[in-house]
């Protein structure tokens, strides 16, 4: 056992013993605090790698990956005008992710200073937006109708106190969040928006998403609301809207699969929302909106899903439950 670890288990042993009972929540929000993250930009990737170094490598070794279909119409087709919310939707609308466990550190400036213990590497992935390959036209650009515009929302997601319950989460947010809460977020988001621009839904003003406290915090955080129209989305390389690509701000050695298993494992909400243009201030019923945590769950052939593994004991997750099941440990190891 890691010498701090063991330290920790003593705390917990006494604190149990002397009948503290908040240092499991203190010790569960410095876990949560810890994710940093490295975006990347237009050039380069995390580190500041070489871009095309960071696309092929992700491409080519990926360790897990996640797909989750969304509700989306036919672009293609003309937007109803006023846009009732009720257009049918067609299939191929989705969000996916994909996690590298150890992108070479190689090619940048930014390496940290050699331990000699060989290369370094750095976790990363980048999340993917994909429209229904149905919908691209002969020269491989998506056919929109001018009616068209969308709203994407993102929740950053770093540097802020992350829910750990997320970790598990099946793409629908309903780890955090209720039925209720997810269709008020979607309907304030198909709703509250002028032209040209997307306001974010904000959980903590929703009755029924600030009733849920705590939980839904990743919610409160910044929130990104960006437009698209119809121009815009006609750009898409091959219909993919890349909408954030990361990388873990601490360097790690081969085969040391902490970050892995602490970067790889977050789910990223991800709200998007389709309208007609011209309805400046309609009202939807919010069916062309849908909400997601998006999150890499499938193992590629020969790796292991992130957060999986006993690895996770950087994780302590939250609640009294793991302070005192540690607390009993710390017993027993002490009587050993
Ligand atoms: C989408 O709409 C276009 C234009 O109306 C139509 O040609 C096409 O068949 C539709 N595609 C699907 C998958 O419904
Ligand atoms: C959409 O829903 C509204 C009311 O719910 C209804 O009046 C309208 O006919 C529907 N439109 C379509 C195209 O189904
Ligand atoms: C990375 O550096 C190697 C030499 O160290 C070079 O051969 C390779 O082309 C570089 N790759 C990129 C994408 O710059
Ligand atoms: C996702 O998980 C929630 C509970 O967190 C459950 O109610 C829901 O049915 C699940 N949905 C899918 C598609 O698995
Ligand atoms: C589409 O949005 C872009 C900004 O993303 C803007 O420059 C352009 O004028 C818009 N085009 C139309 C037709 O509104
Ligand atoms: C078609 O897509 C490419 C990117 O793949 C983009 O550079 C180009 O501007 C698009 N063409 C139109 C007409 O939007
Ligand atoms: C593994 O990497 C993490 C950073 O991701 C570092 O904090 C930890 O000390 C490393 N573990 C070992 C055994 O080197
Ligand atoms: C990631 O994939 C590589 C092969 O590309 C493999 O060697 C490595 O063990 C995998 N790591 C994990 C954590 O699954």
């Amino acid at each position: 056992m890691h010498q701090n670890t063991r330290m920790h288990t003593l705390l917990y042993c006494l604190a149990a013993i002397a009948g503290i009972s908040n240092i499991p929540a203190t010790l569960a929000a410095e876990s949560e605090d810890s994710i940093q993250l490295l975006q990347a930009t237009g050039r380069y990737g995390p580190w500041q790698v070489p871009r095309a170094e960071f696309d092929t490598f992700l491409a080519n070794h990926p360790n897990a990956t996640g797909n989750y279909a969304i509700m989306g119409p036919n672009i293609s087709a003309s937007a109803e005008s006023p846009f009732s919310g009720n257009e049918s939707a067609i299939d191929g609308w989705s969000w996916s992710i994909v996690v590298s466990a150890d992108l070479p550190l190689i090619n940048t400036t930014w390496v940290p200073e050699d331990d000699g213990k060989g290369p370094f590497y750095y976790t990363g992935g980048k999340m993917t937006l994909n429209a229904p390959s149905s919908l691209l036209g002969p020269g491989g650009n998506l056919t929109v109708d001018d009616g068209w515009e969308l709203c994407l929302f993102t929740w950053q997601i770093d540097d802020f106190p992350y829910s750990d319950k997320l970790r598990s989460d099946n793409g629908t947010c309903k780890s955090v969040l209720s039925d209720e809460c997810i269709a008020e977020m979607k309907l304030a988001a198909a709703s509250a928006t002028v032209e040209g621009s997307c306001s974010c839904p904000i959980a903590s003003s929703l009755p029924s998403c600030s009733r849920l406290g705590d939980a839904a915090k990743v919610f409160n955080n910044n929130c990104y609301g960006s437009p698209r129209n119809a121009t815009d989305i006609r750009r898409w390389k091959e219909g993919k809207l890349e909408t954030y690509a990361f990388g873990d701000a601490t360097a790690h050695h081969l085969g040391n699969n902490t970050a892995y298993n602490n970067i790889g494992s977050l789910a990223f909400p991800a709200l998007i929302s389709f309208r007609n243009k011209d309805d400046i201030n309609g009202v939807t019923d919010g069916s062309m909106t849908s909400l997601s945590c998006v999150r890499a769950v499938d193992a590629v052939a020969g790796s292991t899903v992130p957060g999986d593994a006993e690895s996770s004991g950087n994780r302590l997750g939250t609640g009294a439950m793991t302070g005192i099941a540690l607390a009993l440990y710390g017993l027993w190891t002490l009587i050993l």
